[in-house]
């Protein structure tokens, strides 16, 4: 990569960030495509944020990803909130239009597109279960809610948690059949005999040595499963392939909903292969250094 006067500079806002394979995957993706641009881990502590963001106009910075804690908090401090982001309450990327910071969420548009290229899956009048009811939970379950569900079941070990998105879900679309239930197999048979599509958004899977929140034995041929986890195929994906199920890990999602990025900053399509190449090497450095 060659910095010159005329680089454009781009990020991502975390906090901490130095475990974000963004930056490797987006400066790959902005070196194939000859594009002048440096994508750099800005870590912002959690009181900086809104000195950041006016960082980011004084420097004139033409955009970042934003991820945990900032998702959420980042929407104050934005000039403009396309309309999905604000339904979903969350930004993961912010474009800077002469000094104008407009925030996007690309998180749901990278899932609906892996879904679409790995499952050859869409969720119209379909069926979904979800699994947890955290941010990523609330971003996915609008994605797929907008794009034309037939019911959702929201899973989680904080019933009380599920039943707040689920009406959070009601108010913003109100002819959706959405449902709540525990975290547990028992709880989700019904639920599964009558899903297409089930996405697991919570954490579990991330330690290999984490159990299967839904034994193979429940799974269908038919059945469509996808887990945001990337590092590695999780329990889950190992239960559900091994029943010669369709499924979608979480290193597509993070690929596509980078593209989508770079597209609202350049209006130009990355090339996902090289992204994707990228993550996996970045991922392999990553489990070489912790051995
Ligand atoms: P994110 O933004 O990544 O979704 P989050 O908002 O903290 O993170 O949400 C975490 C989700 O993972 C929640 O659904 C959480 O369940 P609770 O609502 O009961 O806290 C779920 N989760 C985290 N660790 C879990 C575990 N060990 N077992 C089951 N669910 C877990």
């Amino acid at each position: 990569m060659r910095i010159s006067g005329r680089t454009r500079t781009y990020g991502i806002l975390g906090y901490p960030v130095s475990h974000s394979l963004s930056p490797v995957m987006q400066n790959a993706a902005f070196g194939q495509m000859k594009f002048d641009a440096a994508y750099l881990p800005f870590e912002v502590r959690p009181e900086d944020l809104r000195a950041a963001l006016d960082g980011i106009r004084a420097l004139g910075v033409a955009g970042v990803n934003v991820t945990i804690p900032h998702k959420e908090a980042v929407l104050a401090y934005l000039d403009d909130v396309d309309p999905e982001a604000a339904a979903i309450g969350a930004v993961n990327t912010v474009v800077n239009r002469d000094g104008r910071l407009i925030g996007y969420n690309t998180d749901g548009a990278g899932f609906l597109a892996a879904l679409r290229s790995e499952a050859r899956f869409a969720p119209k009048k379909r069926n979904v279960l979800i699994l947890g009811a955290g941010g990523a939970a609330r971003g996915i379950a609008h994605t797929v809610a907008s794009a034309g569900a037939a019911s959702l079941v929201i899973a989680n070990r904080t019933v009380s948690h599920a039943d707040l998105l689920a009406q959070g879900l009601s108010h913003h679309f109100p002819y959706l059949k959405v449902r709540t239930c525990e975290l547990n197999p028992a709880a989700m048979e019904p639920h599964l005999a009558s899903a297409h599509l089930v996405i697991q958004t919570t954490s579990l899977g991330m330690k290999p040595t984490d159990p299967s929140p839904i034994p193979s034995k429940l799974f269908r041929k038919d059945h469509v499963v996808c887990d945001i986890v990337y590092t590695q195929e999780t329990p889950l994906l190992k239960a559900a392939r091994s029943r010669g199920v369709k499924v979608s890990g979480g290193l597509g999602m993070l690929v596509h909903q980078g593209a989508a990025a770079i597209f609202l900053w350049t209006g130009r399509r990355p090339n996902l292969n090289v992204m994707k190449l990228a993550l996996v090497a970045g991922i392999r450095a990553k489990s070489a250094r912790k051995r």
